[in-house]
């Protein structure tokens, strides 16, 4: 290899949310670790998180029941109970240890303020300054990576593909910032890499939320599963050339309502946790008021005006930008894309069907989610898994490079077309996975998806080019894989919603609903 510019570290993270950087400490114990972030280090969706994080913090048997019950009521009987245990298990003493590390949770007095969010049967979220969770978990791990001299951050470095011999992973191709593409080796490499909000049109999740995780795992041969389960969310500011801004499930869990235009509230006819019912549920009502006509609204007027400013001061301050006073004003919502329930699958230690490769959070699937996540189990999941992927990374077999390989380099690049065509064909796949596999997915529509899919077949082919045409290649593998999922399962089950299907009663197995690129090509691009 020595021909070739190239890079060696131990491990390898992907990814620079809660779960990659979780990882990338524990990694740190056992050797050098490089975390490689596409973009800015502070840009992922953990950083964007408000609500909080779930924890039962006193650690009482009769509270981490609970949790684990919340967790697999909401999940619609397809969490996989090993994993839930395992995060309600593990979940409070990698809060503890945020603690002290220096995270800065809000308190009432001297107790931690707890709240309440959908299909939690009791108040059990942490928060940081009112609705900047997400903000304070990185800020403390952040911290403890720059003091730690076995650990690199390397932001503007774009993970191309896994190297991947003999079934081994080795490393990746890196584009760094200068344009230079060469090959990072290492012995464990760890995809933290996020989820795949951007495959849809509209979306809470940040513009580095493409799926390259589980696209570049996908072509390297790995197993992905659950892809059929988006979760929406329920309240994503709704205005006209307006983003999609969050408006956290805690602004319900405070009293916050869903209404109409004439205020009327909707939300008992669909089920008698009205607001509070599951992500799912409340998605669907909203959705199916809106194809009713309705305007939708979230109302958090009736609250005193100062509380509700020091309990939510992002919301607060995004909203008066957009001309709009939560305390005065309705807001208007409508659900976006959110998270990724299903993703590249690991066992419990995060391993991957590929030897070398591990994935942690979102982008990974331990089954923890089943077809509906529970409010708030995101980050928890991030630091749970994260930490036992990093701890699991000792076992990594040192390497051996292959002199054969040939890496990925200007030279081989292809001839590209213009940005402006993967622009075209981003806007259009994504305006299809918004309308076609979104909050309410029918047989047609899956059809409809599948045939414009295959009208952009040829973006599969490049292996090089400008960042924006790599992303737009992993947007449309990922959107295969969820069509894919999506028509493979033939009921509606949380998040997945079949129009004319009947309910699922299909029980958890750990192989359902699993498959590799090879299938996805056979059933859904070689299709007639
Ligand atoms: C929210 O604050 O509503 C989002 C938190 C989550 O996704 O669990």
């Amino acid at each position: 290899m020595s021909q070739y510019f190239h890079q060696t570290t131990d491990f390898l993270v992907i990814g620079s949310g809660v779960a990659g950087i979780r990882a990338a400490l524990s990694a740190s114990r056992y050797g050098r670790v490089v975390i490689l972030n596409k973009g800015d280090l502070h840009e992922s969706a953990s950083q964007k998180a408000q609500g909080g994080v779930a924890a039962a913090l006193n650690e009482e048997e009769s509270d981490i029941e609970s949790h684990y019950q919340d967790t697999v009521d909401a999940g619609h009987g397809l969490c996989n109970p090993e994993a839930v245990r395992i995060l309600v298990e593990e979940g409070p003493k990698r809060i503890l240890e945020l603690i002290e590390w220096g995270a800065r949770f809000d308190k009432i007095g001297s107790q931690f303020a707890t709240a309440l969010e959908g299909a939690h049967s009791k108040g059990r979220i942490l928060r940081a300054k009112g609705d900047a969770t997400g903000a304070e978990l990185i800020r403390t791990l952040v911290e403890r990576a720059k003091g730690n001299s076995n650990l690199t951050l390397l932001p503007s470095h774009f993970a191309i593909d896994l190297i991947v011999e003999d079934g081994v992973c080795r490393g990746v191709f890196v584009l760094d910032p200068a344009g230079m593409i060469y090959p990072f080796f290492a012995r464990g490499v760890v995809l933290a890499s996020g989820g795949v909000g951007q495959v849809f049109a509209r979306t809470t999740n940040p513009a580095v939320a493409t799926g390259d995780g589980i696209a570049m795992a996908l072509r390297a041969g790995a197993t992905v599963s659950d892809m059929e389960f988006i979760q929406f969310h329920p309240t994503a500011l709704f205005l006209p050339n307006g983003v999609p801004f969050l408006l956290s499930e805690a602004m319900r869990g405070e009293g916050a309502s869903l209404c109409n235009a004439k205020r009327k509230r909707f939300m008992s006819a669909y089920h008698p946790d009205a607001e509070l019912a599951s992500r799912d549920i409340v998605t669907r009502a909203i959705w199916n008021e809106m194809r009713r006509g309705e305007a939708i609204y979230l109302d958090i007027t009736h609250l005193n005006a100062d509380f509700v400013r020091e309990r939510f001061p992002t919301i607060d301050k995004t909203c008066l930008e957009w001309g709009i006073d939560i305390t005065r004003d309705l807001i208007p919502i409508a659900p976006a894309a959110h998270y990724m329930m299903g993703g590249v699958k690991t066992d419990l230690s995060g391993r991957t069907n590929i030897k070398q490769l591990w994935a942690a959070g979102e982008v990974a699937a331990t089954g923890v989610h089943g077809a509906n996540r529970l409010a708030s189990n995101a980050l928890l999941e991030g630091l749970v898994f994260g930490a036992r992927v990093g701890e699991d990374l000792k076992e990594a077999q040192p390497y051996l490079l292959s002199p054969q390989l040939k890496p990925l380099g200007q030279e081989n690049r292809p001839p590209s077309p213009e940005n402006k065509a993967y622009e075209i064909v981003q806007a259009q796949m994504k305006a299809c996975m918004w309308n076609d596999v979104g909050i309410i997915r029918s047989c047609a529509s899956l059809d409809r998806a599948v045939k414009q899919l295959k009208a952009f077949e040829w973006v599969f082919s490049i292996s090089c080019g400008s960042r924006l045409a790599l992303e737009t290649r992993n947007l449309l593998m990922v959107s295969a894989a969820l069509i894919l999922a999506a028509k493979t399962r033939k009921e509606s089950v949380g998040a997945h919603f079949l129009e004319n299907a009947p309910i699922g009663q299909t029980p958890f197995s750990p192989d359902h609903f699993s498959f590799n690129w090879e299938t996805i090509q056979k059933e859904i691009l070689s299709e007639s």
